[in-house]
């Protein structure tokens, strides 16, 4: 079936070709004024400007009536499986309590850990995917899902198995990362490199023999998973074929960049705590590097210094970090204009990180990412809206007006 959609205000991020975007090409945003696309097969056909419509018979015609047409987000980092939210921890927050008190508590990541140990792969499933449904209601397209909250070998299996099923029911891409290495567990609290050694030697052995992941990441961090340990668990998963993500430089300078550029991450990712010599590793090399500001937003952190990344031509993302810790909302559509309010991206430069270049950061732009023939038609239409500018600009209130995912509405 050939579905014609017709009055496309402006059709963007349209690309006869793709490459990663980064530095100054981050500011193009190629776009068609009042344009028609093609639908086929639930991929795109074809597209080009109303003037030059083919005249030939479709089988549908869809009536855009002004909308703007973007492709729909890629969001290359979530915590989307998770089996309790931590509200009662941000109302200790903002009852003064640090993060360190928080965590003496039994708070932060191992207090997701022990909901998690206690919930099953089956409830732990249901309520991903009622997640996954909302977001794809605000337009996210393609998705990367994390496990970390497991800890055990059991348990890091339970959730990649969940995410696994997601994989299954989903219509859109979805890729799983592995990070075993996001916490100590309370039972290795005095013998660290003993867990480092269970993820080597346990965990990564049965998550390869059963292909449960697509990547690896590690919280490269004081007081979490130092370089060493982060270069040993990439040198494992490497022979595996596991491409790592990072989780880098989010709370201090931690060398998790320059770590992450020595073992060819496709990504690196927070980055609020930079100084030149990140920048500049960061800089000279393929790994992309993914800006999460809800997250910054959330834990009242500094923002990623994106001006100067850009300047440096750098490659960035843009993702969610959807958490119950420190990002518990996946709004692609906040993290855009935040993303412009806060960390200073320009709006082109922030939807193509939200884009192509998320797309990118999770080996999926052959598949999305960009409105490209052949591309499937995994597409956000909004509400009239006067220019790109304004799609970060209106912030907090919804522009998405309908979203389309292998070219059914959804
Ligand atoms: O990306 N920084 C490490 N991990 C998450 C937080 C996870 C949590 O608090 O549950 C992040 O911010
Ligand atoms: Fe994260």
């Amino acid at each position: 079936m050939h579905l014609l959609i017709t009055n496309i205000h402006q059709l963007l991020n349209v690309r006869a070709h793709t490459v990663l975007l980064r530095g100054k090409a981050m500011t193009g945003l190629p776009i068609i004024e009042n344009a028609f696309m093609v639908i086929h097969k639930g991929r795109i056909d074809a597209y080009g400007s109303m003037d030059a419509l083919p005249e030939k018979a479709y089988d549908a015609v869809y009536d855009a009536g002004g909308a703007t047409v973007l492709p729909a987000w890629c969001d290359s980092h979530t915590h989307l499986v998770f089996a309790k939210s931590r509200e009662q921890e941000f109302v200790d927050k903002l009852n003064g309590l640090s993060y360190a008190d928080i965590a003496a508590k039994g708070g932060g990541i191992l207090h997701s850990t022990a909901a998690l140990q206690v919930t099953s792969e089956s409830v732990l499933f249901e309520a991903a995917f009622m997640r996954l449904q909302g977001l794809m209601h605000l337009g996210t397209g393609a998705i990367e899902i994390k496990s970390g909250y497991g800890l055990t070998v059991a348990d890091e299996l339970k959730m990649l198995r969940v995410i696994r099923r997601l994989k299954e029911v989903a219509p859109m891409p979805v890729k799983a990362t592995f990070l075993g290495a996001h916490a100590i567990p309370l039972t290795y609290r005095e013998n660290k490199q003993g867990y480092v050694q269970l993820i080597i030697q346990e965990m990564l052995p049965e998550i390869a023999a059963e292909n449960l992941a697509d990547y690896i990441d590690v919280f490269c961090e004081q007081n979490f998973f130092c370089v060493s340990d982060t270069e040993k668990i990439l040198e494992a998963a490497d022979k595996y074929g596991l491409p790592a993500k990072l989780h880098a430089n989010q709370l201090s300078v931690s060398g998790g960049v320059e770590v992450g550029v020595k073992y060819k991450a496709v990504s690196v990712d927070h980055l609020e705590a930079m100084n030149e010599k990140a920048i500049h590793a960061l800089a000279a090399s393929d790994t992309i590097g993914t800006i999460l500001p809800t997250a910054a937003f959330f834990l009242r952190m500094q923002y990623a210094p994106v001006r100067k990344m850009l300047q440096e031509n750098c490659a960035l993302a843009l993702a969610s970090d959807y958490n119950p810790g420190s990002s518990p909302s996946g709004n692609m559509n906040f993290v855009v204009s935040l993303a412009c309010i806060q960390n200073e991206f320009l709006p082109e430069e922030a939807i193509n990180a939200a884009t192509l270049n998320g797309a990118y950061a999770m080996g999926v732009e052959k598949e999305v990412g960009s409105i490209t023939i052949g591309k499937k038609a995994n597409l956000i239409f909004t509400k009239p809206i006067p220019s790109v500018a304004y799609l970060p600009y209106h912030f907090g209130t919804p522009v998405v007006d309908k979203v389309m995912i292998n070219g059914n509405w959804i």
